[in-house]
């Protein structure tokens, strides 16, 4: 049991899942995972435990934002021995070829600002995904028909953004999406030998204002969750 997640050490897999949304996580379980038990509930951040292809998986909340997904996965690493860490979220496009259900794999997370940003102090750190986790992950998302994109996304602190010039020179620099949670999991991963990737559905898209109605969602998220899975087991 730590702080955030009531668990006990034993009920959490060394690999985990991590939606922003509870809920979500929920869902993933219940829809993917063999034998699927909650194992937390610690502020409404669900946690569930199972099996996938006899292989044991956590799925756990992180929360929306960095100093949330923070916790969990600091709490993850570092009480409960995970070693793959998988965020499977949502992110909003930037690029004109990268349309909305697409999907992202995130070779790097740049960011304007971390957790960890005070321990670098003037230093740029460069957030990157694992590279076997990575390339498992292309190679289990080539297998499908939804459309996938590789590279550099942007971690924001913001949802609601006043900076607009910001975006622009993300977009310019080739980013293909923007979420709030991936900069801080690769630098964690990092610090700690654990392998991190983010796989990312675009629920919308900054530059078109298109968003996914709710009805299509879960096709499109069902997608993220199995290129997750095999990525972290092939
Ligand atoms: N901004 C930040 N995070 C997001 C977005 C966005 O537009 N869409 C989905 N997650």
């Amino acid at each position: 049991m730590t702080i955030h997640i009531g668990a006990a050490k034993e009920d959490i897999a060394e690999t985990v899942l991590m939606p922003g949304d509870p809920y979500r996580a929920k869902w993933a379980a219940e829809t993917f995972l063999e034998d699927a038990r909650l194992v937390n509930e610690v502020r409404g951040m669900l946690g569930y435990t199972g099996t996938w292809n006899g292989h044991p998986v956590t799925i756990q909340g992180s929360g929306m934002g960095m100093p949330s997904l923070s916790i969990y996965a600091n709490e993850l690493i570092r009480n409960y021995s995970a070693k793959t860490l998988i965020r499977i979220g949502s992110c909003g496009g930037m690029q004109d070829k990268v349309k909305v259900r697409d999907v992202i794999l995130a070779m790097t997370a740049s960011t304007v600002n971390s957790p960890s940003s005070s321990l670098f102090k003037e230093l740029n750190f460069a957030p990157c995904a694992d590279w076997g986790l990575l390339q498992a992950a292309a190679q289990a998302a080539a297998k499908r028909s939804t459309p996938t994109h590789v590279g550099g996304i942007y971690s924001s602190d913001v949802f609601y953004d006043e900076r607009p010039d910001l975006n622009e020179q993300m977009v310019r620099h080739g980013i293909l999406g923007v979420e709030m949670e991936a900069a801080e999991l690769y630098t964690l991963a990092a610090r700690y030998g654990c392998r991190a990737l983010a796989v990312l559905t675009v629920s919308d898209h900054l530059g078109t204002g298109e968003a996914l109605p709710s009805d299509q969602r879960e096709r499109s998220f069902g997608d993220m969750v199995e290129i997750a899975l095999e990525a972290a087991f092939s």
